[in-house]
């Protein structure tokens, strides 16, 4: 007989609220971990009215996110939130109009399209070579170089906008983006909508920031519907996702134009926030560990010759230990190990009952992390991610507990550009500086919204 929910042990609550009252939002994912290791692989969490199924197995967590769309979805609680803050894109999308948004997203982030815009991304690499470049022994803030770094990116690749962030100073579109995570997390996880009755100081900030992205969506949308009249023969041959996107609103009936904002919101939120904490969390682990800066220089001397970066792309598949950097940096410190989905109906995986509707919270970094998966699990070892190395050392390397991207068809497609992003950022930096930490490295928190970000920190860069 399968196993079904009334059977699944978890940690004790209080009549009501169950362990609501334990919860601590920003370290949930840790909390998680902790019961895990308590209770096992699959097991019940009641935190009020809401009665939570928190899986750590990677076996079930990959058939989980295998059978998208048809036998489960995205937990209908986090339409709910991102639909009301007019977020309609293909993240809370599901069934048919899934299909057609992710038709034309996979299309905007292709391969061909990174090649094509790479000019682009080296215009914003140069411009962070030359900002570090200057700050050159001082302490710096580069956890906010790296947001801005990603949002210039993903505005010039998948908008055709040209963004210039990086120069700016003050109020930019960055700074609206970084209160929206935090709240729709905060808002997923609330047992009742309490912002729908009482707005407190976070939801009014909340709330300007929706407003400033809209404004900035409205100007990405002129933008591109002034080059589909200027140059018809685009309607063809879409040279972004935002093109494709207006000429699908036109033509297709699954695409409405709230779908085209809601889009723009997704990959402008999707494409920024994730790639930069992942930089952020690398360079944090690089921090205490000189050797394998050293490794990295000495790649990226070989593979960038005498260049500062990297401005030829054919060659990015040469960066091998670079790229295994960045795997195991996301082993460690994956930046969205908490997804939450719901059968369409009842289903048995793997033993266990999960009936239609239920709340399913998969956690997806605990598999990665214990030694019946990765040996030395707790160690930051590039080296496991390099093929011939793999053979010399009798490690455990089970790459079905390893899900940063997700699995299945909705896996990230933003994938190929954040490792692209990933190395051509870290290969700059090891090419020509150190990097020291200016504070306790141990003072550094994980901190938990929506994506799972580093505390602030700073870092001094020396010139190699
Ligand atoms: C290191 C960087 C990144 C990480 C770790 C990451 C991780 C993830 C994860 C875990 C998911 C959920 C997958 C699933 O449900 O199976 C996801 C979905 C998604 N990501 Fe990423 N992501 C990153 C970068 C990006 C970038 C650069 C973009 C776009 C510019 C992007 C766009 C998306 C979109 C649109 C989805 C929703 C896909 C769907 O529901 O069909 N991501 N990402």
């Amino acid at each position: 007989m399968a196993i079904a929910f009334k059977d699944l042990k978890g940690p004790k609550g209080l009549p009501v609220i169950g362990s609501l009252h334990k919860i601590e939002l920003g370290n949930m994912h840790n909390q998680l971990e902790g019961w895990s290791d308590e209770f096992g692989p699959v097991y019940k969490l009641i935190l009020g009215p809401s009665k939570l199924t928190v899986i750590t197995d990677p076996a079930i967590i990959q058939e989980i996110l295998k059978e998208r769309p048809h036998t489960f979805r995205r937990m209908a609680k986090m339409d709910d939130v991102l639909s009301e803050a007019g977020v309609n894109g293909v993240f809370n999308a599901e069934g048919e109009k899934w299909k057609s948004h992710r038709r034309i997203v996979n299309k905007g982030l292709d391969v061909k399209h990174q090649q094509q815009f790479y000019p682009e991304i080296m215009v914003s690499l140069e411009r962070l070579f030359n900002k570090w470049n200057k700050s050159e022994n001082a302490s710096i803030d580069i956890q906010q170089d790296l947001l801005r770094f990603t949002v210039d990116v993903t505005t010039s690749l998948a908008f055709g906008y040209k963004m210039n962030t990086l120069e700016e100073d003050g109020d930019v579109i960055q700074e609206h983006l970084e209160k929206i995570f935090p709240t729709i997390f905060k808002r997923i996880n609330a047992p009742i909508p309490i912002w729908r009755y009482l707005r407190s100081k976070k939801d009014k900030e909340f709330d300007h920031a929706v407003v400033e992205i809209n404004k900035f969506i409205d100007e990405l949308i002129k933008d591109g519907e002034e080059r589909l009249i200027a140059q018809p023969e685009l309607r063809e041959k879409p040279t972004n996702f935002l093109e494709s996107l207006l000429v699908a609103a036109e033509e297709e009936e699954n695409i409405t134009n709230d779908d085209v904002r809601g889009n723009l919101m997704t990959i402008l939120m999707a494409g920024e926030d994730t790639t930069a904490h992942t930089l952020a969390w690398t360079i944090y682990l690089l921090a205490d560990h000189p050797d394998i800066q050293d490794k990295l220089h000495q790649e990226a001397v070989k593979v960038l010759e005498s260049e500062d970066w990297l401005s030829t792309y054919s060659k990015h598949s040469s960066l091998i230990y670079t790229e295994a950097v960045a795997l195991e940096t996301m082993r460690l410190k994956p930046v969205a190990p908490l997804l939450l989905s719901e059968p369409l109906e009842d289903v048995v995986v793997e033993g266990y009952l999960f009936k239609k509707g239920a709340r399913l919270l998969t956690q997806s970094r605990y598999a990665g992390i214990q030694d019946d998966h990765f040996g030395n699990p707790n160690d930051f070892l590039p080296e496991r991610w390099i093929k011939e190395e793999q053979g010399k050392c009798p490690m455990g390397h089970d790459t079905k507990a390893y899900i940063p991207f997700g699995a299945g068809p909705r896996f990230c497609p933003g994938k190929n550009l954040a490792m692209l992003e990933l190395k051509l950022v870290l290969s700059m930096l090891m090419k020509n500086f150190k990097v020291e930490m200016t504070g306790p490295k141990e003072e550094v928190s994980e901190i938990m919204a929506f994506t799972m970000m580093p505390s602030e920190y700073s870092v001094k860069l020396v010139k190699r």
